[in-house]
């Protein structure tokens, strides 16, 4: 009889005998807290349509304010698409673009957006950033300089889905899904109204609009009328794992991002599925 010696090299791990679609069997090894990569970053999400399309008006006072804010908070700050992306939706989709080529194209402007917010504050050290860098060398950037920008887009590109010919996962997505990946310490939205409204404040009745102070993900997610935040973000805030809540504040006034950023409340707040540690 000859001995087979079996020098195959097993890999001991918890996961390898089970199906990764059972609940059940992958909690015990997969349902912890993940750890806060960057727990000290604020973010900020700068609305492209409200803030950047108003030009010098609103973006100047708000670099101001973002520039005092540098010694007391490390900011990563990410900016929406606005006008432009919704030229290139019409333009794209009358060409029937599908929507994972507009997706791309639509980060793009966001990423414009950024690089004027950018250029705005480089003589604070403060530079755009791509998504590869943000990803991987964020904390190196942020040991160089107390802020980076970013575009607010995730980058699904031709993994968007096909839920509709728009990208569904747009800025106030991106922007909720990094800070929470990161474990950040917050996340800011900036926008051109005071909050939440039950009703657009500057749509037909919208004299009658009433701010909503704090609400829940999962109030908005039933809400049937338009809301100044991508539809998918309520969805995506109800599986946040650091994120407990995010507040929508007007930039186009001064002192509520910084009032925001010191935790008061100057806007609406919305409550995540985010359980507390
Ligand atoms: N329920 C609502 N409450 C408050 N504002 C609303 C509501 N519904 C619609 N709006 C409108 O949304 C506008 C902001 O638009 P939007 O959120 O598209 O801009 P943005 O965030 O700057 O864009 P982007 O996502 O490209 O950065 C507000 O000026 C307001 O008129
Ligand atoms: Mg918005």
């Amino acid at each position: 009889m000859v001995d087979t010696i079996n020098d195959i090299k097993h890999v001991a791990s918890p996961l390898a005998r089970q199906t990764l679609l059972d609940g059940e069997l992958t909690r015990p090894v997969a349902g912890g807290r993940p750890i806060r990569l960057l727990p000290w970053l604020q973010v900020v999400k700068i609305g492209g349509r409200s803030i950047m399309d108003r030009g010098r008006d609103a973006i100047l006072p708000l670099v101001d304010e973002l520039r005092k804010l540098l010694p007391e908070h490390r900011l990563l700050i990410l900016t929406g698409a606005g006008i432009r992306a919704r030229h290139l939706y019409g333009v794209g989709l009358d060409l029937g673009l599908p929507v994972g080529s507009l997706a791309p194209l639509a980060a793009s402007e966001a990423g414009q957006n950024g690089h004027i917010l950018a250029s705005l504050l480089a003589p604070e050290g403060v530079s755009y950033a791509e998504h590869p860098t943000i990803a991987n060398q964020l904390a190196i950037h942020l040991s160089a300089a107390r802020a980076v920008v970013g575009s607010a887009f995730p980058p699904y590109h031709h993994h968007e889905f096909p839920t509709s010919r728009i990208p569904t996962h747009r800025a106030d997505t991106g922007s909720f899904l990094l800070a929470d990946a990161l474990g950040a310490a917050g996340l800011t939205i900036v926008e051109d109204v005071d909050g939440v409204y039950d009703i657009d404040p500057k749509g037909p009745g919208g004299d009658k609009a009433k701010l909503l102070g704090a609400t829940t993900a999962a109030d908005l997610a039933k809400r049937k009328g338009t809301l100044p935040l991508d539809r998918a973000l309520p969805e995506v805030m109800a599986n946040a794992r650091h994120i407990e809540r995010v507040q929508v504040v007007n930039g186009l006034v001064p002192g509520r991002l910084t009032a925001a950023l010191r935790g008061e409340h100057v806007g609406t707040i919305i409550r995540t599925g985010a359980k507390p540690a």
